[in-house]
């Protein structure tokens, strides 16, 4: 069911433009880490990207059936630095979404009562807790000029569950079958 009320509306059409430039720049840093001599932390930006590209999926759906334009104003991180900077950005960027962003959103859909806006607000807001600790261990193995230890990384293409261990039997967040699961 799409969105009725207005400020939801703006709020995914905002997360929905914070998530698509996130999308965009982990894969310039995935690129740019890959050439730095870091495979593992590229394909940490890699899956985390498209965990990204499922949120704005998300939000962008949950706009409904009415086409027209609208000038979104949305926060990202900018700048393309050595690979430890990168990941500070990448870092603070979803901290805010953690500790600011997802859970005014959330709060808002939920006192409008935007059921499905609401879904794709806390979908996003629990992966990006696991992202924040993600390139936390990142950062920590670049900050000493190493690549991260890492092995397969799975995606729910439904939520954006980040799992960097062994791939659970059904999404904890979503509940999507682990088959579904994309693999990095
Ligand atoms: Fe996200
Ligand atoms: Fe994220
Ligand atoms: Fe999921």
């Amino acid at each position: 069911m799409a969105v009725k009320n207005a400020m939801t509306a703006d709020f995914l059409r905002s997360a929905y433009g914070g998530e698509s430039a996130a999308h965009m720049r982990y894969l310039i840093w995935g690129d740019m880490a890959g050439k730095e001599g870091f495979p593992n932390i590229k394909r940490l930006f890699e899956a985390i990207a498209y965990a990204e590209w499922a949120h704005a999926d998300n939000h962008f759906r949950e706009l409904g059936e009415q086409v027209g334009p609208a000038t979104v104003t949305a926060g990202a991180e900018f700048g393309a630095g050595k690979t430890v900077d990168n990941l500070q950005g990448a870092i603070n960027g979803e901290k805010h979404e953690v500790e600011q962003m997802y859970p005014v959103y959330l709060n808002a859909a939920q006192f409008q009562k935007e059921e499905g806006a609401a879904r794709a607000f806390r979908f996003a807001l629990e992966a990006e807790k696991i992202h924040v600790k993600l390139f936390e261990q990142a950062r920590a193995a670049a900050m000493q000029g190493k690549d991260m230890e890492l092995g397969e990384v799975y995606i729910c293409p439904v939520c954006g569950y980040t799992e960097a261990g062994p791939v659970p039997d059904k999404c904890p967040v979503c509940g999507v079958k682990k088959e579904k699961f994309k693999a990095f």
